[in-house]
């Protein structure tokens, strides 16, 4: 059984999974809920690729990445419009949704670099418990001992068909090209070396296809409270 550090009575959740499965709304709606702390690392890979591009460095320079990410200093912030996220002081929470960073930025999350300075970020996040963290290696490598562990999955068609939704009437982009966008990513995330997406053994996997976002959240919630008892 887990056994919860000094008097905490906090436990960290770790939710995992593939692009458009609805992490980052459930996971910010549990924090919610618990009165937790979000933190969404993908946010951060996308923070590091908006400023890598930025510098017109590319995901195989290495010297340059490196010098980047020695440097870099990402801050997120809970605010009321949702998370905003800053990079040396720069508010970018917009420009790291472009679908330029977007297209990108599973390049960047497969150097090991970058994923060895993001996960310490993230640990250091964490150390206090009291934390919801999305991501594709929060379960398996950032969190291994988180005391809750979700493996948020839905088909590519439910996935793509939600982000399609969330652009509304300016979509850009048809929704067979966000599928086969997503598709692809799922690919990169699932085929990397270091730190894949992929489901912690010991992980709970949610299919979320048929369920609502309340549902979804209030089955995680759920099970927070039951892994809080245990761990007493
Ligand atoms: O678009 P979506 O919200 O699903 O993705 P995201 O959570 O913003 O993450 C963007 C990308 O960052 C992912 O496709 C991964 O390539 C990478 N990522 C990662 O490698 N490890 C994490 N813990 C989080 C994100």
């Amino acid at each position: 059984m887990a056994q919860l550090d000094g008097d905490s009575d906090r436990i960290n959740i770790a939710i995992d999974g593939p692009a458009g499965a609805g992490k980052s709304t459930v996971a910010r709606l549990v924090a919610g809920q618990l009165g937790y702390v979000y933190i969404d690392t993908g946010a951060m890979y996308r923070a590091v690729t908006f400023s890598a591009q930025r510098l017109s460095i590319s995901a195989e320079q290495h010297e340059p990445l490196s010098q980047l990410m020695q440097s870099i200093r990402i801050e997120l912030e809970p605010g009321e419009r949702g998370q905003s996220v800053f990079v040396n002081g720069e508010d970018v929470t917009d420009k790291i949704r472009s679908r330029e960073v977007t297209v990108q930025v599973s390049y960047f999350a497969a150097s090991g670099v970058v994923r060895s300075v993001l996960s310490r970020m993230q640990r250091d996040l964490a150390v206090r418990k009291g934390v919801v963290m999305d991501g594709r290696d929060i379960g398996t490598h950032v969190l291994p001992n988180a005391e809750l562990k979700i493996f948020l999955t839905a088909s590519v068609r439910d996935r793509a068909l939600r982000r399609f939704n969330e652009l509304g009437d300016n979509a850009a982009i048809t929704l067979d090209q966000l599928e086969s966008e997503i598709a692809e990513r799922d690919r990169l995330d699932e085929g990397r070396e270091i730190s894949p997406l992929i489901r912690a053994t010991d992980a709970i996997e949610l299919d979320s296809s048929g369920m609502t976002i309340e549902e979804v959240v209030s089955s995680i919630v759920q099970l927070s409270r039951t892994k809080l008892a245990e761990a007493k």
